[in-house]
């Protein structure tokens, strides 16, 4: 069967001169995830060994280098979900974590349940060997002092709800990361890690960890999403490419409806990456940005900062 896989690091608008290093980071993520693939190792593998290359990376939203919530703490979302059995993992608001992804994958693989969140999420994590880690880095400190300066003035008593505020500044957003693939026995794996929206209140869930919003398995195909993540839990966007699938659409046919949905829904500021069973691989966007990079059966990596307008 066709191995493939495609990898996103996140809708949104990026800084200008940050491009490159967004692509190439894609690329060397991917390249990763290609060599366990053509290894013969499995999906869940790959889209794991994929977005913690990504996590390590500081330029990405996700792991070491997320964002700040309004308090100037990271509390970081991620999942697994593989299409063997629909099993899935995930965390959500966990703090002071090198890898959340691999947490994630822990909590589908040692336990009964599907999710952990916060002070639990975080014993776990501890519990199954991974140390004490500051994902804060000394860039999005800075970042962060800025952007929480500036929403004060702006927003003033209604910072509680930002919606306009993200819209006026896409550069608040973005940044999630997710792989999707297919290994050579066509089982199905994505992995989605964010540390969600700059400036979210405490305790803010995003759809990153949510089966079925941002990362999503079947025998069909898999999917991560990225962008403001409450666009995608109200829509469970993933599971619904899955869905039109099983009603017989191609995934590109399937991925492009969906997405054309969350433009009549909400106008949002989302984008999707996904992979079929035959190692088909698609990425749409309604941002400007939305780096990704993929590969297919024997081809090599490809990459680039957006979908060129069809
Ligand atoms: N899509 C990431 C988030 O909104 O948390």
């Amino acid at each position: 069967m066709a191995v493939a896989l495609i990898a996103h690091g996140g809708a949104g608008k990026w800084r200008p001169g940050s491009d490159d290093d967004a692509v190439a980071g894609l690329a060397d993520a991917v390249e990763a995830g290609r060599r366990v693939l053509l290894a013969g190792g499995s999906s869940l593998d790959a889209v794991c060994e994929t977005v913690v290359r990504l996590e390590d990376n500081p330029i990405y939203n996700a792991g070491t280098g997320a964002v700040l919530n309004f308090d100037g703490f990271c509390e970081l979302d991620a999942s697994v979900m593989e299409s063997r059995e629909s099993r899935a993992g995930a965390v959500s608001g966990l703090q002071r974590v090198k890898n959340p992804v691999l947490v994630a994958r822990k909590v589908m693989e040692e336990t009964d349940h599907v999710m952990l969140t916060g002070d639990g999420a975080q014993r776990f994590a501890r519990v199954m060997g991974f140390p004490d880690h500051d994902p804060v880095t000394p860039a999005r400190r800075a970042d962060w002092m800025d952007k929480r300066n500036r929403v004060d003035e702006i927003l003033g008593q209604r910072a509680l709800k930002m919606r306009k505020f993200l819209q006026e500044h896409p550069e608040y957003a973005g940044g999630t990361v997710g792989a999707a693939a297919v290994d050579s026995r066509g089982v199905l794996a994505a992995a989605t890690s964010t540390g969600g929206v700059t400036l979210k209140m405490v305790g803010r869930v995003g759809d990153s960890p949510v089966p079925g919003a941002g990362n999503y398995a079947d025998v069909r195909m898999a999917a991560s999403a990225t962008g403001t993540g409450e666009f995608v839990l109200r829509s469970l966007a993933t599971r619904a490419i899955a869905e039109r699938m099983g009603q017989g659409e191609a995934l590109e046919q399937a991925l492009e409806a969906v997405l054309a949905q969350l433009g009549r829904d909400y106008d949002a500021d989302v984008g999707l990456i996904a992979v079929d069973a035959a190692g088909t691989p698609v990425a749409r966007h309604r941002t400007r940005d939305m780096p990704h990079a993929w590969f297919s059966g024997e081809g090599p990596v490809a990459s680039r900062m957006r979908v060129p307008p069809a």
